[in-house]
């Protein structure tokens, strides 16, 4: 579904994302993992067309993206086809429209339909996200950040893209919204078949729904492999500290024994 191949931005002798190269199936599910800066953003905004290469290929369906500026009409199409949700849902939200016709706005830029037809993709797509008819007619200050969230994942969704890159989307959020949102991920990855990557700096919130995950430091890529066999025999320094500070579940801080008196 994506490939990319050798993947590289500079700004100015720095290079951000230096020799990237992934697949991502169809269907698929990938974790991008690395620390501040490591390039995980920038590769995503290449992806999506947010930001032109330096050098590299990026092949989206089979279609290669030729390497420049492109164009609006290219941009557009790209845009159908991957989908990006970022970390702050509030500050891409529109404050004066209600969550309704956000999402009717969405759908209307990717396929103009008729009045009917529009508001039943609308209530469809509220309903992939699990928003009830009272949050639809609410205003985005009305709902949680995990509402929020369901909003901007359904207005990416309205383009019915191929591939949805969730760049530390859950980041924000209390674990058990967290939870609730991969959940969602996962029936939205099963039923409509959404290949999904997720940028995060939490390898543990996402080691269930993500089949392959790839470790970025500084640009480069340090390691890359399916989930369940990096996490028993990481062989990168760094991501075997990445691995060492997920919490174990169901772990408890030990209780203080009593000082003894001897
Ligand atoms: N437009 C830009 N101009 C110059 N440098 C940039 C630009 N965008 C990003 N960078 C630099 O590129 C590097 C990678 O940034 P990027 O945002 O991709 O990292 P990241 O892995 O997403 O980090 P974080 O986890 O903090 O979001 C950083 O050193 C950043 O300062
Ligand atoms: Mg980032």
């Amino acid at each position: 579904m994506l490939e990319v191949h050798n993947l590289r931005k500079v700004y100015g002798d720095f290079a951000a994302v230096d020799d990237v190269t992934f697949t991502l199936p169809e269907q698929g599910s990938l974790a991008v993992v690395g620390e501040s800066g490591s390039g995980k953003t920038t590769t995503a905004r290449m992806i999506a067309g947010l930001e032109t290469p330096s050098a590299g290929r990026i092949v989206v369906a089979g279609d290669e993206r030729r390497p420049g500026r492109l164009r609006s009409r290219e941009r557009r199409g790209r845009g159908r086809q991957i989908q990006m949700v970022f970390q702050d849902p509030y500050s891409s939200l529109d404050r004066r429209q209600r969550v309704c016709d956000a999402v009717a706005e969405a759908v209307r830029l990717h396929r103009p339909l008729p009045a009917a037809q529009l508001q039943a993709r609308v209530a469809e797509l509220l309903d992939m996200v699990s928003l009830d008819e009272r949050q639809a007619r609410s205003l985005p200050k009305a709902l949680s950040g995990g509402q929020r969230q369901r909003v901007a994942i359904a207005r990416a969704l309205a383009a019915e893209p191929e591939v949805l890159i969730l760049d530390e989307a859950i980041a924000a959020l209390d674990v058990s919204i967290q939870a609730q949102i991969l959940g969602l991920l996962a029936d939205i990855r099963r039923t409509i078949g959404t290949a999904l990557l997720f940028i995060t700096h939490d390898l543990g919130a996402v080691r269930h729904i993500s089949d392959d995950v790839l470790v970025m430091q500084s640009g480069k890529v340090v390691e890359h492999g399916p989930v369940a066999s990096v996490l028993a025999d990481p062989q990168n320094p760094y991501t075997q500290r990445l691995i060492a500070s997920i919490p174990k579940p169901g772990w408890k801080p030990r209780r203080r024994m009593p000082q003894s008196a001897a």
